[in-house]
């Protein structure tokens, strides 16, 4: 089966699936892949540069509005039975579990002034929860595209970005930036989304590792980390204290030949924050030159060098996530990193195809000599960014 038919044949099931539940067909089926980021973590709240891929997993949601307030929520995966709500009390930080993320859109769509009728929804994911590959975001991206056709706000794809954020931010309580929801909302097949987070441009720029003979592979060390714990907020801190520090109105306006001269005004702790930032907003603009001219071979040591920068100055990473970087490159892959805020998750590992086996072997059996939890390993591809598939 082809990627439209099964698409088509998912979708379909999806809409029966509704209607036993809810006794009427949905209005419509949308999808919104969850993300890998390549290169640029935590540069997106500094105001720099991320290139992050939609990737071949999704969220799917089907909708239909009601003729009353209600809100009926319902995950293939969950054992939490249907969620109920009311679109008239929505509170923020007082929502648990997955429906959080649904009923954050509605809530930052009412902040925005949009009248949202209540609704059904069911939601099927094939995004790992927790692995650090955006899989709340996806569903947010699905909620906000259906929503935004179904009460014909007519929101641009900026304008969802920074909605879902409000929705993340202050009713989900996550203090995270734009890259995610960028990717799920704006990638496209084949090519990877290079975002200035200033102002929200967007280049898309083709990155086909599989016809260079390279696959993405995704190792998800099944640690769990969560953005709205300390740790992510902590580091946000640190950057803005250092950018006021420095002068600056975000760690972007920071240039690598200044990094010297600001060691000599921040403590070392905050300077190391600064530094990750600084090299990596850089590191980010050298892989996008270097997919250009030369493809995804060339861009290995710019990735070994994000990961050595998050380890250390960052202080973002942890044994599992270390030791399935250092495995992969030691077994073949040309450069490998963590993915996304850290602290668990998954790493990707650019590898030669005919290394491919190799490196999960090593993985697999290092997880298991340290003690560690095994952890999935799998493959990821740019695909189509958020749209309505039925
Ligand atoms: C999480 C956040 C993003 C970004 C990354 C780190 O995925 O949601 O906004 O800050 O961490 O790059």
């Amino acid at each position: 089966m082809n990627t439209t038919a099964r698409t088509d044949a998912h979708a379909s099931d999806l809409a029966s699936r509704f209607e036993e539940t809810f006794g009427a067909a949905p209005d419509g089926v949308w999808a919104a892949p969850g993300r890998v980021n390549l290169i640029g973590e935590h540069t997106d709240y500094n105001e720099g540069f991320v290139l992050p891929f939609a990737i071949d997993k999704r969220a799917t949601t089907a909708i239909r509005p009601r003729g009353d307030s209600t809100i009926r929520l319902l995950s293939t995966a969950g054992a939490e039975g249907i969620v109920a709500a009311d679109t008239a009390a929505l509170v923020p930080g007082a929502v648990t579990g997955w429906a959080k993320y649904p009923l954050g859109v509605v809530w930052a769509l009412q902040q925005r002034g949009i009248d949202v009728p209540g609704f059904d929804l069911l939601l099927h994911s094939d995004v790992p929860p927790g692995a650090g590959l955006s899989s709340s975001h996806a569903i947010e991206c699905a909620v906000v595209t259906a929503l935004n056709e179904l009460t014909g706000a007519g929101l641009t794809a900026e304008e969802m970005v920074t909605l879902t954020q409000h929705a993340e931010n202050a009713f989900v309580g996550a203090p995270t930036g734009i890259m995610d929801q960028s990717a799920s909302l704006r990638g496209a097949g084949g090519h990877a989304v290079f975002l200035d987070c200033r102002d929200q441009t967007v280049q898309l720029v083709p990155f086909e590792a599989q016809d260079t003979g390279l696959v993405l592979l995704v190792i998800d060390t099944k640690v769990a980390h969560s953005h709205s714990d300390g740790g992510y907020a902590s580091r946000r801190a640190s950057c803005e204290l250092g950018a006021a520090a420095l002068g600056v109105k975000a760690l972007r306006d920071v240039a690598v030949a200044d990094l010297e001269a600001a060691g000599g005004r921040l403590d070392p702790v905050t300077f190391r924050r600064v530094r990750h930032i600084v090299t990596e907003n850089d590191r980010v603009l050298q892989v996008v030159d270097t997919l250009r001219s030369q493809g995804p071979a060339r861009i290995g040591p710019l990735l070994d060098a994000s990961h050595a920068s998050m380890r250390d100055d960052f202080e973002i990473s942890c044994p599992e996530l270390d030791l399935a970087v250092d495995t992969a490159r030691s077994h073949g892959a040309i450069g490998a990193r963590m993915t996304g805020g850290g602290f668990g998750g998954s790493a990707i590992a650019l590898t030669p195809v005919g290394r491919e086996q190799q490196v999960r072997d090593a993985v697999v059996r290092a997880f298991t000599q340290a003690g560690f939890t095994s952890p999935d390993i799998f493959t990821v591809t740019p695909a189509a960014g958020a749209e309505r598939i039925r």
